[in-house]
């Protein structure tokens, strides 16, 4: 048995928000902290990984904004989170691979991370990018940012995967 056979990867429900926001409290250094209300309302885009019944892991996308007509759809990945004692046993990697099932009928051009985990996004076929190429997207979240003055000083790294070279 492979060590991720052990987790249940599945879409969330209402039941789950509770243990999602706690998982994204525990990681303040890493994840933009979430509102249990905003969790509940956008509940139909969480992935959760559970063991043992539960929630040992989780990840969300987002749309991101877009001027006039879609040209260029781009989808979020963010709020991805593991149980410390969970980790480096494939699951933030299933939960990623099912969020990228989840919203392939969308047919977004291509899918953005901000992240400081750029190691593990390379392994699923992210590669960085520029700042500046995802700044008229991801200005609209950036700018409330309390932690750095400018996306520029932030540490994070931007990645993108192409969705439509997939084929
Ligand atoms: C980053 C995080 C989600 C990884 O979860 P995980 O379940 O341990 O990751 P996986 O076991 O699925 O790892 C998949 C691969 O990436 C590698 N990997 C995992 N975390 C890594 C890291 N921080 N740096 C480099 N490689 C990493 C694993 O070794 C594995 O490689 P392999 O396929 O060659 O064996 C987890 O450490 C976490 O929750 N961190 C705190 C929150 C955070 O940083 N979230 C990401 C914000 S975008």
């Amino acid at each position: 048995m492979k060590k991720s056979d052990a987790f249940d990867i599945g879409h969330a429900g209402f039941d789950d928000a509770a243990a999602i926001f706690a998982l994204i409290k525990d990681h303040p250094a890493e994840l933009v902290p979430r509102a249990l209300s905003d969790i509940v309302q956008n509940i139909d885009r969480f992935i959760v990984g559970r063991a043992g019944g539960a929630v040992v892991g989780t990840v969300s996308w987002q749309i991101l904004p877009e001027i006039g007509v879609a040209k260029d759809p781009s989808i979020e990945i963010k709020s991805l989170a593991v149980a410390d004692p969970y980790r480096r046993r494939g699951l933030a990697r299933l939960l990623v691979e099912r969020a990228i099932e989840s919203v392939r009928p969308l047919n977004a051009t291509r899918l953005v991370v901000l992240t400081f985990s750029p190691e593990f996004f390379r392994k699923l076929g992210f590669s960085e990018v520029r700042k500046e190429e995802l700044m008229h997207k991801l200005y609209a979240g950036c700018v409330n940012c309390t932690r750095y003055d400018s996306p520029f000083t932030c540490p994070e790294v931007a990645m993108s995967l192409d969705c439509r070279d997939e084929g």
